[in-house]
């Protein structure tokens, strides 16, 4: 009875044996046994032989680290030493050295499993080393679209301002045409009659001393004083249309029409223009020193070079508190005009140099500044394939140095 039932039980056995070899040997997965004792290989599948590379009387006998790379095997052999302590399974990836040299990436399973009375740990590998390549390929294709789409978006917000700003500036130079236009007709007006005033009281003056000298006129001081007011009251007059004259031709000069006409100009005009327009910015408070240097014409943008100046220099006068100097430098080095605004102002401290250019960056507070000034200084230079320098010592002042190529 006792003899049949383990006769029964043995055939089982053999038959569930029978299958699971069958099993293991169809499978798609490298399937090894390993003898937990001395961790060396006791059988391994068909798919175990194709993927490693290695007949499987090789496999059979071998340590089974040895079919990681050799900077691998202690982490192999510490893991499968832990699954034989702890009969815990693991996943992990892992490499293989195959044969021929070539590495693999493998996903790794090893369980703990009882075998009749025996015990073995049963490793399942998967190779992916193919999807782990795709997967890379995938990831830096994605990256790379990202940042396309970066650069693509600063492009476009880049154009978005420039054209803002163009259009502005077209605005703003229509505007200012109209208004200097506006300005001069009347004040050619005003100009020639104060000319005739001034001849007229001549005249005046004149037939008076004739009757004074005939004793017609009595001497009268107050007649004469009356005539010093007069002329001292001409004299400030000719002097105040002289500088609206003046205004009303920087005004015309920054405005030029022919805005979207590249030129060759001759840049200290477009300095000088601009000081002019920002005269009541400096007021008795900056001093403005021009070291002019013997350059020559450059090709440019006249307008849009001035809006460059028109900028900087603002920046430099609103950077100092109180009394300071701005100093306008301008040389010539290797083909190249050099422009120096220096201000004696409260400097850009370290961490805020890389912002400055930044559209919308400002320190000045709403409604005071727009943080929009030195992106379109920038943009222009950049499209006169010029470059822009800064130098700043917080508390002590900052150079702006603008280089432009002269042709
Ligand atoms: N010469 C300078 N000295 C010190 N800081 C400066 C100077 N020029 C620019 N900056 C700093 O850079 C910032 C950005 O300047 P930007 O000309 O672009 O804008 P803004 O002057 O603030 O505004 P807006 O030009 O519209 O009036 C300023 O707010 C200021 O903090
Ligand atoms: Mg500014």
């Amino acid at each position: 009875m006792n003899m049949a039932h383990n006769d029964r039980q043995m055939a089982a056995l053999k038959t569930s044996e029978e299958k699971y070899r069958k099993m293991v040997e169809g499978a798609n997965d490298a399937i090894f046994g390993i003898d937990p004792e001395n961790a060396t290989i006791l059988y391994a599948n068909q798919c175990a032989e194709e993927m490693c590379g290695y007949p499987r009387e090789t496999l059979i006998g071998m340590k089974v680290w040895k079919l990681h790379p050799s900077d691998e095997e202690p982490q192999a052999r510490r893991l499968f030493e832990e699954v034989v302590k702890s009969g815990k399974s693991y996943l992990r990836e892992q490499h293989f050295v195959r044969r021929d040299g070539s590495r693999l990436t493998v996903d790794v399973s090893a369980v703990l499993i009882s075998y009749g009375d025996k015990k073995l740990i049963q490793r399942i590998c998967r190779d992916v080393t193919r999807r782990r390549l795709l997967e890379d390929e995938l990831r830096r294709i994605n990256e790379n679209l990202e940042r396309t789409v970066e650069e693509r978006t600063a492009e476009l917000k880049e154009k978005q301002t420039q054209l803002a700003q163009s259009e502005k500036m077209a605005a703003l130079g229509s505007l200012v045409a109209g208004i200097a236009h506006e300005i001069n007709t009347p004040l050619g007006a005003l100009n020639s009659n104060n000319d005739m005033f001034i001849r007229l009281i001549g005249k005046l003056s004149d037939v008076l001393g004739e009757m004074k000298a005939c004793g017609d006129l009595k001497a009268n001081p107050e007649l004469e004083k009356i005539f010093e007011n007069i002329e001292k009251l001409n004299d400030i007059n000719r002097t105040a249309a002289e500088r609206i004259v003046k205004m009303v031709n920087s005004l015309r000069t920054f405005a030029r029409l022919d805005k979207s006409e590249k030129d060759t100009v001759d840049i200290h005009e477009g300095i000088e223009t601009t000081l002019t327009l920002v005269h009541h910015e400096l007021k008795d408070r900056i001093e403005v020193v021009k070291n002019y240097g013997d350059i020559p014409k450059i090709s440019c943008y006249p307008n849009q070079l001035n809006q460059v100046f028109m900028n900087l220099v603002v920046n430099a006068c609103q950077a100092i508190d109180g009394k300071g100097t701005v100093t306008i430098t301008t040389s010539e080095k290797d083909g190249n005009v050099i422009v120096e605004i220096s201000d004696t102002g409260k400097g850009i401290p370290e961490e805020d140099l890389q912002k400055v250019f930044d559209p919308g960056f400002t320190t000045k507070g709403s409604g005071v500044g727009t943080g929009l000034g030195l992106s379109i200084v920038h943009q222009i230079v950049q499209e006169h394939q010029g470059e822009i320098e800064i130098d700043s010592k917080t508390g002590q002042g900052t150079t702006f140095r603008i280089i432009l190529p002269v042709a």
